[in-house]
């Protein structure tokens, strides 16, 4: 192994060649949408509609956030939702910038063994399926926090497009069918969800039914008559608290009724000049974006190419080590200290990279600290308008269709947000987080988070909205997007549809979409030691959307030749779309 010298003279050596030298990517994939005016990229066309219809009619960005977050609870079940959580960053025209976290909090009725049997086992599906698995749900005064206090239109007018498309339907195409698949057993289980989401055959929706949501509309247009009264104090709250309790659930009128959203100063750090805004604890995602971005700030990632076996092993060893802390170390700021300044220490990161061989593959049982894997189905939309103000928002039910559950009556599918608790220290949860004491679960608790809405500037200057669903890789899957813009040259729509790459400590095994690595790339990983392989259960992750201001790409930008707003929705999301104007 080299001394730590040698090693900083050679990066900084590559640093300098890396800057006469830069790679620019060239990767197929469709133009960005360009717009001058605002820009709204979601997981379903309907959604980014209704957001750009708030921006053209004189609503802020925050206005269009409120009115899209309702409008994919409708347009997008699967993870669009009022029954779940999620978190929003605001950047705003000025360039001050805010977080709010509407993220579940655990009943206070939850213990800390309340997925364990009486040996200590974890009891499959507890967590995950039920309304056992439910955390309290925060969009509904999450939305209304953002919308009174930085909104400018009223609530009535942002939620009707939702309540018209709950209750007129909307004609399902084939983005919008591939998100019901897979979950037709866990919504036959339930009764309410599956007259719902199946047809009265018990059979999935095809291309061109239409999904009417007439129990979804009624709640809907209560909370725009009386607010997030209607849902905490009401008749939403008492329908969800009864079949909680006839089914073998914990929520309690007075979890709902003292549900509090908060209002957090968002995590911060520089990569390369560019100012990064992401999520704080009980979120770790941005923390551990800031992490990862730290150590990789010491390798010239722009020289050393894209997809080379050197910038794979440089961003390998930087999620392990990153991901130790996130999964040891983090959890809801109301329960733990988290060490953030520590974490986000540009000369934490360079001790890291000290450690970090450049030949050789790290081991994480040799991280593992002493005494001592989440959803697929979240979504993550970003907007900016015409002023300037940025808005990331992403929201969750956990799992797909969440815990599988509608009360009766309300339309509402309710989250498994309980699952991203340690149910069990050092027992991998339903995305193989291997997660420890700091997370573990406690009444009133919210459950640590990946979920990384983030935005960039740039000298002042609003630069990169960003962030995506995907679980534990959520933050994996914004810090390739950001890099691939950063390092890589890509534009927008390249930067968030090229394959990636995700290691998350444990297990130790690095996780490649299929053609991420040419074989070559893979022997020369396997020669350093890397375990790659693609992932058979889930083999193409996250859904991006992003937007990128002043052009496409980095070159734009800087010949000032592009246009103001480019957004990119993932070409993995079927229903997808960045609308402007
Ligand atoms: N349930 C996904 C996350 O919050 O990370």
């Amino acid at each position: 192994m080299r001394s730590p010298s040698l090693k900083t003279l050679s990066f900084t050596l590559m640093l300098a060649l890396g800057a006469l030298a830069p790679w620019r990517g060239q990767a197929a994939s469709p133009a960005p949408v360009k717009a001058e005016h605002g820009m709204v990229v979601t997981a379903q066309h309907i959604a980014s509609d209704i957001g750009v219809e708030v921006l053209t009619k004189g609503g802020n960005a925050v206005d269009a956030a409120v009115a899209v977050g309702y409008a994919l609870a409708v347009v997008y079940p699967t993870a669009g939702n009022i029954g779940g959580g999620g978190f929003m960053t605001i950047r705003f025209k000025d360039g001050k910038t805010t977080f709010l976290d509407f993220r579940e909090r655990a009943p206070l009725a939850a213990t800390k063994s309340m997925y364990l049997d009486d040996k200590g086992n974890l009891v499959k599906g507890l967590s995950t399926e039920g309304y056992l698995a439910v955390g309290v749900p925060g969009p509904v005064a999450g939305f209304e926090f953002a919308r009174s206090r930085y909104g400018t239109r009223p609530l009535k007018e942002l939620i009707e497009p939702a309540i018209t498309l709950a209750r007129e339907g909307f004609v399902l195409e084939q983005g919008d069918v591939a998100s019901f698949d897979g979950n037709t057993e866990k919504l036959a289980r339930d009764p309410a969800a599956a007259a719902i989401f199946l047809k009265p055959d018990g059979k999935p929706f095809a291309v061109g039914d239409r999904l009417v949501q007439a129990d979804l509309a009624n709640a809907l247009a209560s909370i725009a008559e009386k607010g997030p009264d209607a849902f905490y104090k009401g008749a939403i709250a008492d329908a969800i608290v009864k079949a909680s309790a006839e089914k073998g659930g914990i929520l309690a009128k007075k979890d709902f009724e003292q549900y509090q959203v908060r209002e957090l100063e968002p995590v911060k750090c520089n990569y390369r000049g560019y100012d990064i805004v992401s999520s704080p604890p009980p979120s770790s995602g941005g923390v551990i974006i800031c992490e990862i971005l730290n150590i990789l700030e010491g390798y010239p990632l722009s020289y050393l190419g894209y997809g080379s076996a050197e910038t794979v092993h440089a961003m390998i060893e930087a999620m392990r080590h990153a991901y130790v802390d996130r999964n040891t170390a983090l959890g809801d700021p109301a329960f733990v200290e988290n060490p953030v300044a520590k974490l986000v220490d540009k000369g934490y990161a360079e001790e890291i990279r000290d450690k970090i061989d450049p030949f050789k593959a790290g081991t994480s049982e040799a991280l593992m600290p002493e005494g001592f894997a989440e959803s697929k189905e979240t979504t993550h939309y970003s907007i900016i308008d015409d002023e300037g103000n940025a808005v990331a928002v992403t929201y969750t039910l956990n799992g797909s269709f969440g815990a599988g559950v509608v009360a009766p009556g309300t339309g509402i599918l309710l989250n498994n947000e309980m699952d991203d608790f340690t149910a069990k220290p050092g027992a991998p949860n339903l995305y193989g987080l291997v997660q420890g004491e700091a997370n573990a679960i406690a009444p009133g608790k919210t459950p640590l988070s990946s979920m990384s809405p983030t935005i960039i500037s740039k000298d002042g200057q609003p630069f990169m909205v960003i962030g995506s669903p995907g679980g534990a890789r959520i933050i994996t899957i914004t810090l390739e997007a950001i890099v691939n813009v950063i390092d890589h040259g890509m534009d927008i729509q390249e930067a968030v549809d090229a394959p990636r790459i995700h290691h998350q400590w444990l297990p130790d095994k690095v996780f490649m979409e299929p053609y991420a690595l040419s074989p070559d790339t893979r022997k020369l990983l396997s020669a350093m030691g890397h375990d790659v392989q693609v992932d058979e259960n889930w083999p193409i992750w996250g859904q991006a959307t992003g937007i990128l201001i002043g052009g496409e790409n980095l070159a734009e930008i800087e010949a000032g030749t592009g246009a103001r707003y480019n957004g990119a929705a993932d070409s993995r999301i079927g229903a997808g779309a960045a609308r402007g104007y």
